[in-house]
């Protein structure tokens, strides 16, 4: 089928869920994807995060090939090799102690939910004064599960399907004094994205997440960080609450963690942990043989290769350069990011959409967030060159649209 066809059968048969871009991608290599015609693509969104080590990448593909001819599936009623070799990692790298498998960060978040349930349940039959509120913040994503979109603050995305949990208390974003008014022990967690994805590339501030963590311990309330975007490397360090020093009880990944093999799965401390028993949670599918053996690959080759370090580097080139290009483009009006997490926020809505579609047909892949912001979250292993690539065609975009912008705004003069 070709790209003409596949779109006459998906708006038949699909449910009308995507806006899908008019492309169709059919293979790819390193940081390029390749559409049917052959043509390539110099792919700065990976998946939406996704695809971490960009594609085709021979650890990954072997290490998926050789755990495909020995099992992909046999459930959770009996072990595997994989679970314990990816818990291993898992808490290794983030500091927590335990780990549960499932297959998105949905999934992810809905558990580190019901976890945050348990948990206040647990104290209060231990004599504690907790509640079942949540707070969560202002611009946050975290899913589209009944459980995830209560705790998701856009009104689109939270409104058609009314009534949600009613417990959820929005902040807003990295103001502390509000976040000390709105919490009491009323509240089971407070939920955040360390850096916000959807809602435009925001950095949760080191004060804002001070505050959080000081408030749950002092009523034993869960701090739940959402690191599904923004965690396994994607900042420059394992997880994003690695660059603040700060250790959440309860964190949750997914996009990156299998390289694009669907995977999720949220970590703890050993004391939240406790508040789940067996058949209180779970999922046929979590952590199955495939996902395990990606994941493993990931970490490891992250490991192997320090990619960490090169996403840093390679981010902190990236930042710099559209930093630049702002100082003579007034269209930009802030640069935020951290590593590969990065937003570039315009002035304008419509000029947003404008470039991430002409970006698109210069063939560099981004999308458009939050209205006004062009967001890159492309393939660690991106290099220099890329970037280069990216930001000149940025560059010269702007650059078009202000001088025609200029010639409406002259011709505006002429004839007034
Ligand atoms: C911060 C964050 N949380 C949760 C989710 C939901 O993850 P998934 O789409 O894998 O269910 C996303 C997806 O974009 C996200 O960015």
């Amino acid at each position: 089928m070709n790209l003409e066809s596949i779109q006459a059968a998906e708006k038949k048969l699909l449910l009308n869920t995507y806006e899908r871009n008019p492309y169709l991608f059919t293979t790819g290599k390193g940081v390029y994807l390749q559409d049917e015609n052959g043509d390539q693509y110099l792919d700065l969104l990976s998946g939406i995060g996704c695809s971490a080590l960009g594609y085709g990448h021979p650890a990954l593909e072997d290490a998926i090939i050789e755990q495909t001819k020995k099992l992909l599936h046999t459930s959770n009623l009996f072990f595997h090799e994989g679970t314990a070799e990816l818990a291993l990692r898992l808490t290794e790298i983030s500091g927590l102690d335990r780990v549960y498998l499932c297959n998105s960060g949905t999934e992810a978040w809905e558990a580190a939910m019901k976890l945050a349930r348990a948990h206040a349940l647990k104290l209060r039959e231990a004599g504690r004064t907790i509640g079942t509120k949540f707070i969560a913040l202002e611009h946050s994503f975290h899913g589209r599960t009944m459980g995830s979109v209560s705790t998701t603050h856009k009104a689109k995305y939270r409104e058609p399907f009314a009534p949600l949990i009613p417990s959820v208390d929005f902040v807003p974003f990295n103001d502390v004094a509000a976040l000390r008014a709105a919490f009491s022990n009323e509240h089971c967690a407070i939920l955040l994205e360390t850096v916000q994805g959807e809602g435009g590339i925001h950095p949760v501030s080191p004060e804002f997440l001070t505050a959080a963590r000081e408030l749950c311990d002092s009523t034993g309330a869960l701090l739940i960080a959402d690191e599904i975007q923004c965690g396994i490397g994607r900042t420059g360090k394992w997880f994003a609450y690695q660059h603040y020093g700060i250790l959440p009880d309860v964190t949750t990944i997914a996009k990156p963690i299998a390289g694009g093999v669907p995977m999720g799965a949220m970590l703890c401390t050993e004391a939240a942990a406790s508040a789940f028993t067996p058949g209180m949670h779970g999922t046929t599918f979590g952590g199955n043989p495939l996902a395990c053996a990606a994941a493993i690959a990931v970490l490891d080759i992250i490991k192997r290769d320090d990619i960490l370090a090169h996403v840093a580097e390679v981010g902190a080139y990236f930042i710099d350069r559209l930093r630049t290009l702002a100082q003579s483009q007034p269209a930009i009006k802030e640069v935020r990011g951290l590593g590969l997490m990065i937003g570039v926020e315009l002035n304008d809505a419509t000029l947003a959409g404008n470039i991430a579609r002409e970006l698109m047909e210069r063939r560099i892949i981004i999308n458009r967030t939050s209205d006004t912001v062009l967001r890159f979250l492309p393939p660690y292993i991106l290099e220099r060159k890329h970037v280069d690539i990216a930001v000149d065609a940025l560059s010269q975009l702007l650059s078009l649209h202000e001088s025609n912008n200029t010639a409406v705004l002259a011709g505006g003069i002429t004839h007034g």
